[in-house]
């Protein structure tokens, strides 16, 4: 049974490619862009930069002429080491290479997404964040060189609470996912070599497990809500929090 049409961003590698696969396993006609070209390998494969307003208007329009669009997964992010103490000029670029993807990439491909699923019967976005954005479980988390990463996914929490009150009326859900380490090209590039320590490598979480979390938040049809996931952490999405909350940790 077709579920419609799904929106991936980043889907050329890591937790983009496993999310706009099990989608595809799922039943949803699966439309995955990103920057690099391995995405091509996918069925509806597109080469695009969300951080471009008429690359993201162009996806849009490609897949809403493959049918009613009913999922978005915002998952396309960019990290660097940004340093308090580093130049002006390294800052300044710091933020736009960053902020462009991880925030205005979402706000632009959500706004052009939501029109056609306020036009149809609704659908799911999902922003994909981080672990940084709830409370501390461990030492490990908020490092002091990821400020504006973090920054960037703190900001995806005023989105996601914000929206998913405002297209409730329209019965649009939406949620953030928050996870801690999982093995990606993004992760391993924090190594030298691109190589996990021995210990990490074994606990650290896999991109289809992530992946099956997201098919459980959206058949669960909860909205409003940011979903932890935590190494060494059996991944679920716990029980509906009684009244709601602000998400911010
Ligand atoms: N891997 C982790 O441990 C982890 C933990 C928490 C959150 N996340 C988040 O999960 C998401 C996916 O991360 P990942 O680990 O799979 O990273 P990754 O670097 O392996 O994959 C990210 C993909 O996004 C693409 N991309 C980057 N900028 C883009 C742009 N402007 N337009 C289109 N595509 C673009 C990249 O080319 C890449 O294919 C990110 O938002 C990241 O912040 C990852």
């Amino acid at each position: 049974m077709s579920r419609g049409v799904a929106i991936v961003s980043g889907a050329a590698q890591g937790l983009g490619r496993a999310f706009a696969e099990r989608l595809a396993d799922e039943g949803y006609r699966v439309v995955g862009f990103d920057i690099k070209d391995e995405v091509t390998s996918l069925e509806d494969g597109l080469v695009a930069d969300v951080s471009k307003r008429e690359d993201v208007e162009c996806v849009v329009a490609r897949a809403s002429a493959l049918g009613e669009i009913t999922c978005l997964v915002n998952n396309a992010g960019t990290w660097r080491s940004t340093l308090v103490d580093s130049s002006w000029e390294q800052a300044l670029a710091d933020w736009d290479f960053i902020m462009d993807t991880n925030v205005k990439g979402v706000l632009m491909l959500s706004r052009a997404v939501v029109p056609f699923m306020q036009r149809g019967s609704g659908g799911h976005i999902i922003n994909v964040s981080t672990y940084y954005v709830l409370p501390a479980k461990s030492r490990g988390t908020n490092n002091p060189e990821t400020d504006l990463y973090n920054a960037s996914k703190w900001a995806l929490n005023g989105f996601t609470d914000a929206w998913a009150k405002s297209l409730r009326k329209d019965d649009i859900r939406v949620n953030g996912m928050c996870m801690g380490a999982v093995d990606t090209a993004m992760l391993r590039g924090l190594f030298p070599d691109n190589e996990l320590p021995s210990g990490f490598a074994d606990s650290v979480m896999q991109s289809p497990d992530i992946a099956q979390q997201m098919m459980d938040i959206i058949d669960s049809g909860r909205t409003g809500e940011n979903f932890g996931a935590w190494v060494g952490e059996p991944i679920t999405i716990g029980e509906k929090p009684r009244l709601h909350r602000r998400i911010t940790g």
